[in-house]
């Protein structure tokens, strides 16, 4: 599937330009049959993550200097975002707009793959780029994305909702789970729990760090110009407004009517729809809503959530939303 993908982005790449895309592709499979921690400097990559591509994205990589970096652990609704910039950003029927539309993890991570991807991503026809990253703050240069001129959405989802939407993803990711990745990622979403509470998911932050500490590297970034915090839980409670936030921050003119309209075409039903066709992970979404932690989680881990929570983040003003307002 993902060299299908990759194929249909190489029909907008003139063919003398389109590089060999076997050792790429090659990474991807790798990663499946034989997941693995990695690190880079003192931070962990469990999977979906190359050390040598972040070294080159701190140290070599040329940004444009109007890309956009959606920045988020996983599961907070980092696609639901890429979306909304998708369509504030590409002229509808537009070519860019077509092929973004294809576009998933895999194609757009930093971290993910090998430079290759970089390669690709230089030659397709947009004049403004939409990235993502699961990297914290301390894994990205960020002194030289601010300089270039590069903008970054980071997304934070209330902490039970994402480690249900995290346990619901793994499950159904095709990879071999056996060894440390089942240690760390166990199948049952109370093993699951426990592991996290032991501070064993350890995505893109350092050892024994969590989702929490990677809210925590971006929150001393909330202020800079060229990054902007969204809160998935007002993205649910009031898309229109959150939009024309993003759109200001994005420098996007748009009426209200545009938002109104892109308010609904990056539903949840409209993103499901569009993973259903190119998430590589079946069933990748779950509800989409805010508080499907309680039909999950036990009373004793919800507790031992918010004791985290507040020991934590007790010195920052972050406030998370478990229960819809809707
Ligand atoms: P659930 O698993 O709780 O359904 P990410 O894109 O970072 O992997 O995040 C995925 C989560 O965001 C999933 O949560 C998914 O349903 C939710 N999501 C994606 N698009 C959404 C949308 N348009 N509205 C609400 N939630 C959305």
């Amino acid at each position: 599937m993902l060299k299908v993908s990759f194929e249909k982005l190489f029909s907008y790449i003139p063919e003398q330009d389109r590089p060999d895309i076997k050792p790429l592709l090659k990474s991807f499979r790798d990663e499946v049959v034989n997941p693995q921690i990695k690190c880079w400097r003192d931070y962990q990559m469990p999977l979906m993550g190359n050390p040598k591509l972040v070294d080159f994205a701190y140290n070599e990589w040329q940004p444009w200097k109007n890309d956009v970096i959606v920045a988020a652990f996983p599961k907070t609704g980092t696609t639901w975002l890429r979306d909304v910039c998708r369509y504030l950003i590409y002229e509808h029927g537009s070519q860019a707009f077509e092929f973004t539309k294809d576009l998933s993890g895999p194609h757009i991570y930093l971290e993910w793959g090998t430079e290759t991807k970089y390669k690709i991503l230089e030659k397709l026809p947009w004049k403004r780029r939409v990235l993502g990253t699961h990297m914290s703050a301390g894994m990205l240069n960020l002194n030289r994305l601010r300089t270039c001129g590069v903008k970054i959405i980071y997304v934070i989802r209330n902490p039970k909702d994402q480690l249900v939407s995290f346990f619901n993803m793994l499950k159904n990711t095709p990879m071999r789970r056996d060894g440390i990745i089942n240690e760390v990622y166990p199948r049952s979403l109370k093993q699951f729990t426990a592991s996290y509470l032991q501070g064993k998911h350890s995505w893109f932050v350092k050892k024994g760090e969590g989702y929490l500490d990677h809210v925590l590297s971006w929150y001393p970034h909330r202020f800079d110009d060229n990054v902007m915090l969204v809160y998935y839980e007002d993205m649910k409670q009031n898309p229109q407004k959150e939009i024309s936030k993003l759109a200001a921050f994005l420098g996007v003119k748009v009426t209200d009517e545009e938002v109104l309209k892109i308010a609904k075409q990056t539903s949840f039903a409209a993103t499901k729809q569009r993973m259903d066709e190119v998430a590589l992970i079946p069933n990748f979404y779950n509800k989409g809503n805010v508080g499907n932690w309680k039909e999950h989680l036990t009373d004793e881990h919800s507790d031992k959530i918010d004791k985290m929570v507040e020991k934590k983040m007790a010195h920052t003003d972050i406030k998370f939303t478990y229960v819809s307002k809707l």
